[in-house]
């Protein structure tokens, strides 16, 4: 009986087991599309995630992401307040029409007013009495008045305002023509009811294939525990485009019995895991869940496959999820292991819709994680959400606490070197990304899936496919191998 385990046991595969074989190709690299769906209703432009771990993705880490085209998850080992902040912060960051619009009465002091669009850094605040638009006060209005005297003394009365349903080509036409910087919007009655700023419009269109939902504004996600309801709801109400069930097994029957209330009370996507098997995946995806993210212990930081001794390589788990995943048109998230953009197109070949990544973002000017010199040379700290210092310096329930208060760690803490700015390593990875499709005649990620044929390679194999008998003197910059 105990020999029969070894008599059927199964193989698994990894990054490095196998490569991908070149076929006959049309496509020119540039040409190759990479954008992906995310979750059941969500789409973006660039297949990568950042991943919500608290040296990965706060606020800068996630705007960064949306501009590019790729998404974020905003971490949960803070309280839930600071993390609903945080969303409403990435939220706020650039909105083509802002709704709860910051405005003033026509009888506030002078004085008041000044502060106020100091401390606040407002260019133009709308007046309104009774809930209707009366006037603008702009910081020219300000600079040619005395400080007595009330906001209906100095305001701009003649207000250019359009219409609730302006489309943005028409708005920009209106601030230029005018020479405005704000415009307000008024309903048939002339209550405000939004405002489009010049300056949002240029945003706009400096980041042409942001991640941006309806209204215009940046897509951001955040991480919630397994249990909880209660942040689950407020992070919707402050507007996150989506949650994470954030456990290290998913497959789990308390997590199972939790997530189904919480696909009651959330109407946003819900992306489940982690996971690594067809039987997790099934069970999931009955539940309602809108994505699955996949891998258990394949990340730079974890100890998980040495501390229990579980795990599956991360190219089979990728493949066994998403054959299930792929009958329903869930789509799945490569979590971990991911070490170039060599490992991206495999993971995509192998069935992911996208991947998320920890320790290559890690290293980013945009990432939380704090900076530090080691032999002259920048890096920046990255830890395992199951590591010591990250189960101590939150409320993270992620992994296992036995007892009050000792904890088993499965995770290490350490450092990874700079890797300057999110959208320089956003650029390598699609560029490695497009030309793995060059190789392969793959025009877009649903082709590349079909086409892809994977041989399995030796060690030989693998010491042949990274540079070898030279001593590198200059890395480029989408190749570290310093042996860190
Ligand atoms: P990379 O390889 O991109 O992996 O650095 C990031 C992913 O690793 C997972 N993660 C952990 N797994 N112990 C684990 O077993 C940990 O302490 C831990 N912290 C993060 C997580 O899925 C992340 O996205």
């Amino acid at each position: 009986m105990f020999r029969e385990k070894f008599q059927n046991i199964t193989e698994g595969y990894t990054f490095d087991d196998v490569l991908l074989k070149p076929l006959h190709s049309s496509i020119e690299p540039k040409n190759a599309n990479v954008s992906s769906k995310f979750s059941r209703h969500i789409s973006i432009g660039i297949p990568i995630v950042s991943s919500p771990m608290d040296t990965v993705t706060e606020e800068s880490m996630a705007i960064a992401m949306a501009r590019y085209g790729a998404i974020g998850v905003i971490h949960r080992n803070m309280s839930a307040n600071e993390q609903v902040e945080m969303v409403k912060k990435v939220k706020k960051e650039e909105s083509i029409i802002i709704r709860d619009v910051f405005s003033i009465a026509p009888d506030t002091p002078v004085n008041v007013a000044r502060t106020l669009m100091k401390t606040k850094n407002i260019a133009g605040l709308p007046v309104v009495a009774s809930g209707k638009l009366i006037g603008i006060l702009t910081k020219r209005d300000l600079e040619f008045s005395e400080s007595e005297g009330t906001v209906k003394d100095i305001m701009t009365k003649d207000v250019i305002t359009a219409d609730e349903n302006v489309s943005i080509e028409d708005a920009k036409f209106i601030l230029y023509k005018n020479r405005v910087e704000k415009l307000p919007l008024v309903d048939s009655k002339g209550r405000l009811v939004g405002l489009i700023t010049a300056k949002d419009i240029k945003t706009r269109e400096k980041f042409p294939n942001a991640s941006r939902d309806e209204q215009g504004q940046l897509m951001v996600g955040a991480a919630i525990g397994a249990y909880d309801i209660d942040r689950a709801i407020n992070l919707e109400n402050a507007g996150s485009d989506f949650l994470v069930i954030d456990t290290a097994h998913a497959h789990n029957k308390n997590v199972l019995s939790s997530l189904k209330k919480i696909r009651n009370a959330i109407h946003i996507d819900i992306i489940a895991g982690n996971i690594a098997t067809a039987e997790a995946a099934e069970d999931l995806i009955s539940l309602g869940v809108d994505g699955l993210r996949v891998g258990i212990g394949p990340g730079s930081i974890c100890t998980t496959r040495i501390v229990a001794g579980v795990g599956i390589p991360q190219l089979t788990a990728i493949s066994d999820v998403a054959d299930v995943a792929s009958e329903h048109g869930i789509p799945v998230i490569a979590d971990g292991g991911i070490r170039y953009s060599g490992d991206m197109i495999k993971a995509l070949a192998a069935g992911a819709s996208t991947v998320m990544l920890g320790s290559l973002l890690a290293g980013t000017e945009e990432s939380p994680g704090t900076e530090m010199i080691i032999n002259g040379r920048k890096y920046k700290a990255y830890r395992g959400m199951g590591s010591i210092g990250a189960i101590k310096a939150g409320k993270s329930d992620r992994y296992e606490k036995l007892g009050t208060n000792e904890f088993i760690a499965e995770g290490v803490e350490g450092s990874v070197p700079y890797r300057g700015k999110v959208s320089e390593n956003l650029f390598q990875f699609v560029g490695g990304i497009k030309t793995g499709m060059g190789y392969l005649g793959a025009e877009n990620l649903e082709e590349l899936k079909k086409k892809a044929v994977f041989i399995k390679i030796t060690n030989s194999g693998l010491r042949e496919s990274h540079p070898h008998d030279i001593r590198i003197v200059s890395e480029p910059p989408n190749y570290q191998n310093s042996g860190i």
